[in-house]
């Protein structure tokens, strides 16, 4: 009979840890295990950003309904608005509601090693150091400053098992040198064209030295909705970069930040009940599929989500301006983000995935990158 427990709750729940049919916890999936999976079968995997419980569980319904594994991502400030313990309670009750779906709760944008190393504290599998800026946030960095300070975050994450996304090269627009100007986490003044795409040869000494499991690169996206003037070419959305990067580093997983489509159908529904947003220009979701089939495997997008729902909260309190009731405000904010998230788990590829991943524990993960297994395949 015992057996035949075990059986039946490792059918219903395949990623949980349990004892005597109590679930202690739903093991979340680490970013470098994800991201070799994605490359192994060549696909990219949305990283979408949280800050609340619906979006949590639009993003985690549209993963369950195309059976798509998903990374959440939390920013510093999602950190400061949700609150740690908010944020890992709210992401393993999405788990254990959604026990197929592979999730990994990644640190975005972390600003030094305290950042990261409370996140995997708390419960996150997986960082990103960005130390292409100072721990402001604001200062460009030196190339020595980013080696030694993600070098130093790849080997505490790495002995607990959890992953590392560095970043090499500043984000910023081709067209003005600036960066976003909604941005969180983005430098301050002009920047050269220099550092706005990351170096290919430089990317490759980076991954050497610092052993990160994934590389965010810049190649002219920017955070928020004001990227672009007009709809990029080549000259201000450098993906023959990603190109370049690729040759050099063909087992590298690539990030894409900044990569929202600030569709048009979301710009009118604001502007329609009452916003007004100038028109703008997104990553076109085609360019980012290219950017699949060339080792973008992780692809960044909070902006699209923040006007989907913002989008339905406006045409909610336009239809009807009795209304009062939260949920009639968040229930159609949730389905309109939900179908975003749908069409960029089938553009990407993701569908279909999440049912053939079995999720690797930290704790051997930890064991992997002693046995110098996982350490970065680079040419010089
Ligand atoms: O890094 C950029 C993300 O869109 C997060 O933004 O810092 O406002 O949460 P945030
Ligand atoms: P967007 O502002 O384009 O959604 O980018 C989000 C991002 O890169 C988070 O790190
Ligand atoms: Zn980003």
């Amino acid at each position: 009979f015992k057996n035949y427990l075990d059986q039946f709750f490792l059918i219903c729940f395949p990623q949980a840890e349990y004892k005597k049919g109590v679930i202690l916890y739903m093991a979340l999936i680490t970013l470098r295990q994800l991201l070799d999976h994605a490359a192994e079968h060549s696909y990219g995997v949305p990283a979408f950003n949280i800050n609340n419980m619906e979006q949590g569980l639009a993003i985690v319904d549209a993963a369950a309904q195309t059976d798509s594994p998903v990374i959440l991502q939390a920013s510093r400030g999602a950190r400061a608005y949700a609150g740690d313990v908010m944020l890992r309670s709210m992401v393993q009750a999405l788990a254990e509601m959604n026990p197929r779906v592979p999730i990994c709760l990644h640190q975005d944008h972390g600003n030094n090693e305290a950042t990261c190393l409370s996140a995997i504290k708390h419960g996150f599998t997986s960082v990103m150091m960005d130390g292409s800026l100072e721990a402001d946030m604001k200062t460009p960095s030196s190339y020595e400053y980013n080696v030694d300070i993600t070098k130093r975050v790849s080997m505490s994450a790495h002995s607990v098992g959890a992953s590392v996304e560095g970043e090499l090269g500043v984000l910023g627009s081709l067209e003005t040198g600036e960066a976003g100007i909604e941005d969180g986490s983005g430098a301050e003044g002009k920047l050269s064209q220099e550092q706005l795409l990351t170096d290919p040869d430089q990317a490759v000494d980076f991954v050497s030295k610092t052993k990160c499991d994934a590389l965010a690169i810049a190649c002219g996206t920017s955070h928020g909705a004001y990227k672009f003037s007009r709809k990029p070419d080549g000259d201000i959305l450098a993906m023959s970069i990603i190109q370049a990067i690729n040759l050099k580093l063909p087992s590298t997983h690539l990030v894409m930040h900044g990569s929202s489509s600030v569709p048009q159908y979301l710009q009118d529904l604001i502007n329609e009940a009452g916003g007004s947003m100038p028109q703008t220009y997104g990553v076109p979701v085609e360019e980012i599929e290219k950017g699949i089939k060339m080792g973008v495997r992780k692809v960044n997008i909070d902006t699209d989500c923040r006007m989907a729902m913002t989008g339905q909260f406006r045409k909610v309190a336009t239809d009807n301006p009795s209304e009062f009731d939260p949920r009639k405000f968040l229930v159609p904010a949730m389905n309109e983000m939900k179908s975003l998230c749908i069409d960029r788990f089938e553009r990407f590829g993701t569908a279909g995935n999440g049912s053939k991943i079995h999720v690797i524990s930290m704790d051997d993960m930890a064991k992997e990158y002693e046995s110098g297994r996982l350490n970065p395949e680079t040419k010089p």
